[in-house]
């Protein structure tokens, strides 16, 4: 009776990991190999201590990005001083487990310190901070982030295809606001002299389908690629609030980026659930979502140039849509909140060995 019970005992644990049929189940980096698309997460620091964040990061993804850790006002709070610290944790812990580092983001008119908004400076002294900034981070992390968020969020929400009213546009501005892009240009050309190994990718909000946005978008690229301007890539957000995605036209503004022979990254996808008081989604709700994460995924893994999929956290327990939405909305993860895999999180595995799949079957 009692090697029964201790051979029970000890099979909960195997079947529970997936050996009960012989058979691991893979993890999302795992069914990732092979697709050419890499699989990954936005990652804060302070968590990094809990084991169970740590085990499911670093199981289950094979890139990692700083969420908030390389944001001027964590890495540059004062004028003379850098605080590479928190952002230094992230990219040991990627090293130590194999994984590629995202750098996110080097000028964006959110999240600056007060020194920097409130310093009254020129154009011509906010052109040598920021060349100093980009500069001296791009520098610091050389060789260990491959690719960086230069530009983030230039363009406007209420004026459709037109760059956005900031401090380094025309707030003053560093010197170049009259010449549309030609601000964003001098960003990637700093960074460029900084790591001309690092990709360079502008980073952009909503510009995930065919919109005014992602039309001017488009023709800053093209610019820019035409007179051979340092940019090698484009993030979409897709940050996802109302449960629908327009999937045909993310597809075909995948295909018209990458045939500028620029890389599309997912960057910061999440989909979120209205929850109620105790913050827990309609189980309905989490199917639709599994969904938005099948076909996005798909999408990005039938086309060649879009090369990484990337969630704005992993495990609902720490996610910014709670604040975001003022607790309205939430759930938008892979993992719950306890660290459980989602049907989300099912689906974009699938679509990751369905890929697989067709590689091997020559597809
Ligand atoms: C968010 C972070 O997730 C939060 O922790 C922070 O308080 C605010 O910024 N677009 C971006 C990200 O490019 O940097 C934002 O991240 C979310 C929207």
């Amino acid at each position: 009776m009692k090697w029964r019970a201790l051979i029970f005992l000890l099979a909960i644990p195997a079947f529970c990991l997936g050996f009960g049929d012989g058979v691991r189940e893979q993890s999302l980096r795992e069914a990732a190999q092979a697709s050419g698309m890499l699989v990954s997460t936005a990652v804060r620091p302070a968590q990094l201590s809990e084991a169970a964040y740590a085990s499911t990061l670093a199981r289950e993804f094979d890139m990692l990005e700083p969420e908030d850790a390389l944001k001027w006002e964590v890495v540059h709070p004062q004028p003379q001083s850098f605080d590479f610290s928190p952002a230094d944790q992230i990219v040991d812990f990627a090293s130590r487990h194999g994984m590629k580092v995202r750098g996110h983001a080097l000028v964006w008119h959110r999240q600056n310190p007060k020194w920097l908004t409130e310093g009254k400076f020129t154009s011509g002294e906010l052109a040598q901070i920021l060349e100093k900034h980009i500069k001296t981070v791009v520098g610091h992390y050389q060789g260990k982030i491959f690719a960086w968020d230069v530009v983030n969020e230039a363009y406007d929400e209420l004026h459709p295809g037109e760059l956005r009213s900031t401090i380094w546009r025309d707030q003053p501005g560093i010197g170049l606001a009259a010449s549309g892009s030609s601000y964003i240009e001098r960003c990637f050309r700093w960074a460029h002299e900084a790591d001309p190994q690092a990709l360079l990718f502008y980073n952009e909000a909503e510009a995930e389908i065919m919109n005014p946005k992602s039309d001017a978008i488009y023709a800053m690229v093209r610019d820019f690629r035409q007179r051979g301007v340092p940019i090698d890539g484009v993030g979409f957000q897709m940050h996802i609030a109302n449960l629908h995605a327009d999937v045909a036209s993310i597809s075909g503004n995948i295909d018209r980026f990458t045939a500028l022979g620029v890389q599309v990254h997912i960057t910061e996808m999440d989909v979120a659930l209205p929850v109620d008081d105790h913050g827990n989604p309609r189980p309905e709700d989490l199917q639709l979502q599994a969904d938005i994460y099948r076909q996005i995924a798909t999408a990005c893994l039938s086309h060649p140039g879009c090369t990484a999929i990337q969630t704005w956290g992993f495990t609902d327990k720490y996610s910014w849509i709670g604040s975001h939405s003022k607790q309205t909305q939430g759930a938008a993860l892979l993992f719950d909140r306890d660290y459980r895999a989602k049907p989300a999180y099912q689906a974009l595995r699938n679509a990751l060995e369905a890929r697989k799949q067709s590689l091997v079957d020559g597809r």
